[in-house]
């Protein structure tokens, strides 16, 4: 079968570029190969890269997108990139909007200029929709449309999709418009809704096997438990989660995770007020990464590519469906 080319930037660790490749197991199901090949994978993170060159079996190279040179990529057949987003963070709104990095999405435009792949997947936080009444989102819009793309977005809740974590990202997709294809997002596995026909939410305790960690450096100290108390009451703070429900979003920073924030954080032991944050493993496994992926660096690098990365569940959905309708395509003959 023929393999469809694939460019991967912002690929971090690879948490997008393994649900896009498949061939994994992830709490008892199997999610199966697609025919992606990443031929293409840059990242500015060295040690982001690291991990994904540990974990698959092509690399990525360690390069800001800026200076990547458009004759050097080989062809490819689709692009995908979850620009970085920081900037259009509704958790940090004092962040400039208009700064390089929230430029970034221009290179990726560029990309698609130049290259002309058949469809591009891009993904961001939920904030880019709203930020400045919506208005940079329209214009992140336009600028792929202008490319020559006929494009679809839509804002994914993890939890829909059997993942145990309630991050919700948009995904924006688009096909060249000389294929006349509009993309359709695949239809939610799982639901909060009793009504409809689906299986309900996982819940967290599927992926934490035990509230106590044996390691003592998970836990808050006394003084950080005060600390939090003493804050103002509209804070929010301490807010451990329900092992019954999905979790909040796991952010990039847990390894500076503090009561204070809005990061999940485990309530061990209520009584004497021992509250933990979650191990990278924990993490990694509330983004729906199977345990053989292993990620490089110190805890505080691990912490940071498992936060910054697409919930490869999440990713191989949307891929699955992009392959069928336009990979797949027999009507195209574009096909293997
Ligand atoms: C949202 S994360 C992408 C996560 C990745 N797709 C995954 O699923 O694991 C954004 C990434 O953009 C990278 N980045 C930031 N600025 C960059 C630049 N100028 N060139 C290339 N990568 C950049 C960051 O290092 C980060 O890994």
């Amino acid at each position: 079968m023929r393999k469809i080319k694939t460019g991967s930037f912002f690929c971090g660790c690879g948490g997008s570029d393994l649900g896009l490749i498949g061939g994994f197991k992830y709490l008892n199901k199997k999610y199966k190969k697609l025919p992606f090949h990443v031929n293409y994978a840059v990242d500015i993170d060295k040690k982001a890269v690291e991990t994904y060159n540990h974990n698959f079996k092509h690399n990525a190279i360690v390069k800001s997108i800026s200076e990547c040179k458009h004759k050097d990529m080989p062809e490819m057949d689709l692009v995908i990139g979850g620009f970085p987003c920081q900037s259009f963070s509704t958790v940090n709104p004092t962040k400039n909007p208009f700064d390089e990095r929230g430029q970034l999405y221009k290179e990726l435009a560029k990309v698609l200029k130049e290259k002309k792949p058949k469809a591009f997947i891009a993904e961001n936080v939920k904030g880019l929709m709203v930020l400045k009444k919506g208005s940079i989102f329209k214009r992140v819009l336009t600028e792929f449309k202008k490319q020559g793309y006929e494009l679809n977005y839509k804002l994914l809740h993890s939890a829909d999709f059997g993942i145990p974590q309630k991050r919700q990202r948009v995904f924006i997709v688009g096909i060249r418009n000389d294929l006349n294809i509009k993309y359709e997002f695949p239809k939610n596995t799982h639901s909060n809704d009793n009504e409809l026909n689906t299986k309900g939410w996982v819940p967290l305790s599927t992926v934490i096997d035990s509230l106590v960690h044996k390691n003592d450096k998970y836990y808050f100290s006394k003084k950080a438990v005060e600390g939090m108390k003493k804050a103002k009451n509209n804070m929010k703070r301490g807010l451990y989660q329900d092992l019954n429900k999905p979790c909040l979003t796991i952010t990039s920073h847990l390894a500076k995770v503090s009561l204070n924030s809005r990061d999940p954080v485990l309530l061990v032991k209520p009584e004497e007020e021992l509250y933990r944050r979650f191990s990278p493993r924990e993490a990694a496994r509330i983004q729906s990464f199977p345990d053989e992926f292993e990620f490089l660096g110190s805890q505080g690098d691990a912490y940071r590519q498992i936060g910054n990365a697409i919930p490869p569940v999440l990713m191989w959905h949307v891929a699955k469906a992009l392959n069928e309708q336009v990979f797949q395509n027999t009507s195209l003959g574009i096909i293997n």
